[in-house]
């Protein structure tokens, strides 16, 4: 009996399932050790890692169970059954199970835990290294003006509401390079940037229920503990919790990496319906958010003629979702023919107007019996869209500004005065993202032909040097870990 080398995991006392393994288990003489559901998946990794078992976070549904089984999580109950059986039957080679780990849920919160494992792992394997030390690719801001790839350690879990997701696909987003550029003072040198990621989740807080480990997710940019003032009413942008609103690649790490601890991962994180694909699924929890945001807040109806200034990735999105409102007339405007071309192709939207060419005034004037725009969607942030903005906009419209300027705009009132304008600004309230998810798959939204680049997640400087000129026609870059 391989006493040393067998150890089972379990933290399922609750479970009279369970404690009928655990007895067959302690028959067999494998070696025990209670861990709290807090630890136990991190503790089935580091194993793993160190004996160099094979590691799995799926939930095992395969036929069987063989010598080569070493250390599983997330055995679904009928494969559990089935396990019962066959050991009972004494089927199971009785060295062939050298882990066991088999609750769903898991956090990993206290460093004093890690610690007494950090000793567990000594034991085990002679003084060797633990999974404090697993490391994984990850894309930094070095402090203004600086990007690089750097090896991190993979993160853990350091709250019970805390998710940990394996990255399986990032995108770069215009805030990056924002960030980049040290236009967003709350970025923080040092962190790992990215927020618009999908994943699998490979660990959960204690706290964190309607998940399951091995669900796939779209991880929203904003983090929101949906409580206070502000969550309560859907304001999730300005929720009041120190993490609260961006902070994902911004004040805390964030997910150009492998893995990426995602904080309330229960506001945070949705799951991708089946048939969605991660390319379906990127822009879910960030600029497809910001899109659909800014076409509810903009009060389109039945009808209307909307007119969205940019046509980059938020402008497309913020068409693609004003669409769904059944506008008459979807009206694109940009000074980039490649990008306005782009619209056209895929019939985004209805009229395209080059802005370096043509007079937006005029031509909307025309369409409209020279009333303007029902509404102006403003996604450019260039030096004069505002003050186009306003301008195309009929008398009473809505004028929403999703652009973040660099610089301060002049709202000059003597000029509209009489217009009675509604301007409506900001950053996306991002909590509608189960919404998108099902649009996405109802095949009512879609945005993959946004993405115009892909990279492996190892060529990230490589996609940020495109990105950021401009090469190729670049609309979105993904970056796969
Ligand atoms: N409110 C939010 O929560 C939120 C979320 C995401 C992005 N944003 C902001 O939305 C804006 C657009 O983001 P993006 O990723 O699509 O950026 P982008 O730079 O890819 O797109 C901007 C588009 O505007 C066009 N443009 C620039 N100057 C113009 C001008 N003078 N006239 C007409 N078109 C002009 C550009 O050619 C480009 O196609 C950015 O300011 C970004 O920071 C806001
Ligand atoms: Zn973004
Ligand atoms: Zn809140």
């Amino acid at each position: 009996m391989a006493g040393t080398e067998t150890v089972l995991l379990y933290n399922f006392e609750n479970s009279p399932k369970l404690r009928g393994l655990k007895m067959i288990f302690l028959k067999m003489g494998i070696r025990m050790r209670m861990v709290t559901p807090d630890m136990y998946l991190q503790t089935i990794g580091a194993l793993a890692h160190i004996k160099g078992y094979e590691w799995t976070d799926q939930v095992y549904e395969g036929d069987g169970f063989s010598d080569e089984m070493m250390v599983m999580s997330g055995f679904s109950n009928a494969r559990l059954d089935e396990l019962l059986r066959q050991m009972r039957k004494n089927k199971i080679p009785r060295i062939a199970l050298k882990a066991i780990v088999t609750a769903h849920n898991a956090s990993w919160n206290s460093l004093m835990l890690h610690g007494e494992l950090g000793k567990e792992h000594a034991m085990m394997t002679g003084g060797a290294s633990s999974s404090q030390n697993a490391m994984m690719d990850a894309v930094i801001y070095k402090g203004k003006g600086q990007f690089a790839l750097e090896q991190r350690k993979i993160p853990s879990i350091v709250h019970p509401k805390d998710a940990i997701v394996k990255v399986t696909l990032a995108s770069i987003c215009t805030s990056d390079l924002h960030i980049k550029h040290g236009s967003v003072p709350k970025a923080v040198p040092g962190i790992v940037v990215g927020h618009e990621m999908v994943g699998q989740i490979v660990q959960l807080g204690s706290q964190v229920s309607g998940l399951a480990v091995g669900d796939r997710v779209a991880v929203n940019v904003e983090t929101f503990c949906g409580e206070c003032f502000f969550c309560q009413n859907g304001f999730v942008n300005n929720c009041t919790d120190a993490n609260g609103g961006w902070a994902l690649g911004c004040r805390i790490d964030g997910g150009q990496a492998e893995y990426v601890r995602v904080p309330f991962a229960q506001n945070g994180l949705t799951k991708i319906p089946d048939n969605v694909t991660d390319e379906q699924a990127i822009f879910t929890g960030d600029i497809l958010s910001t899109g659909y945001w800014g076409a509810k807040i903009s009060e389109i109806r039945k009808n209307d003629v909307v007119a969205v200034i940019g046509a980059g990735p938020t402008g497309i999105c913020a068409m693609l979702c004003a669409r769904l409102y059944e506008p008459s007339q979807i009206i694109a405007i940009d000074i980039d023919e490649s990008r306005l071309a782009l619209v056209r192709e895929h019939g985004i939207a209805h009229v395209t107007i080059n802005s370096s060419d043509s007079d937006p005034e005029q031509i909307i004037r025309q369409i409209t019996d020279g009333r303007g725009a029902d509404v102006v969607i403003e996604a450019a942030g260039g030096k004069d869209t505002f003050q186009t903005a306003w301008k195309i906009a009929r008398p009473n419209a809505i004028v929403t500004v999703l652009a973040l300027y660099e610089e301060d705009q002049i709202l000059p009132l003597p000029h509209m005065y009489g217009k009675n304008l509604t301007f409506k600004t900001g950053g996306v309230d991002a909590c509608d993202c189960s919404r998108i998810l099902e649009l996405i798959s109802d095949g009512k939204l879609d945005t993959t032909c946004l993405i115009t680049h892909r990279f492996p997640l190892k060529d990230a400087m490589k996609a940020y040097e495109l990105f950021e000129n401009k090469e190729d026609h670049v609309m979105k870059v993904v970056l796969k870990p």
